[in-house]
């Protein structure tokens, strides 16, 4: 099985232990990367009768984005490949899945229609202040009430936009955020879990 970098089952924990399968509407995540998560989130909801939509560039060199370490997104993305194709190894990885939702846009470019219903999204794409708001924009608008959205690396040295970005949308949108609880998902990194209203 392909590797991932957050610790989905501990979301999926946390979605479970709060029952979210029992809510309208689908799942999403920003930031495929080689889709090791992208199956544990569609093992999820096939047992629900759920779909996963996935949005990635799927290509390693576009994000430029440096981070406090010195470290380009975009150096650490093509490593980790080993010269393979990442749309390939995503295919690959995600190929026994019929509920999963192939998005290969900038998520700057992605918007959902009205009546998409989201009850779990999770964002871990572009770590700019910019995309982690627009990557907000994206999924807020379609999350059910009581649903949750995750930012992964809200508390994480390397990417300090990101805790910028979702500290400001939490104060922007107070009124429609039930309860905020930081997820540590593993690598000692945490994530920020906003639910609905
Ligand atoms: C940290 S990786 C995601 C890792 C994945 N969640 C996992 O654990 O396996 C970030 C991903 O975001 C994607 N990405 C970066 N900028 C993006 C953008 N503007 N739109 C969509 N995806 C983007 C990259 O291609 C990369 O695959």
């Amino acid at each position: 099985m392909t590797e991932e970098f957050v610790g989905y089952d501990k979301l999926l924990r946390f979605v479970e232990e709060r029952g979210l399968q029992n809510l309208e509407g689908d799942l999403v995540e920003i930031g495929a990367y080689m889709g090791g998560g992208t199956v544990k989130l569609a093992s999820f909801a096939q047992k629900h009768g759920k779909r996963v939509f996935a949005i990635d560039v799927f290509d390693p060199s576009v994000d430029s984005t440096l981070g406090k370490g010195g470290v380009k997104a975009s150096d650490v993305y093509q490593a980790y490949l080993l010269g393979r194709s990442m749309l390939e190894v995503y295919r690959e990885t995600t190929s026994g899945f019929d509920n999963i939702v192939t998005i290969a846009q900038d998520s700057m470019k992605v918007r959902f229609p009205n009546d998409q219903r989201f009850m779990f999204g999770f964002v871990d794409g572009c770590h700019q202040q910019a995309y982690v708001k627009n990557d907000f924009h994206v999924i807020w608008p379609h999350l059910v009430s009581g649903g949750v959205l995750g930012f992964h690396d809200y508390k994480f040295d390397d990417w300090p936009e990101v805790t910028r970005a979702v500290d400001s949308l939490i104060d922007e949108h107070r009124a429609e955020i039930r309860e905020a609880h930081e997820l540590e998902a593993g690598y000692g990194i945490l994530s920020m879990m906003l639910v609905k209203k």
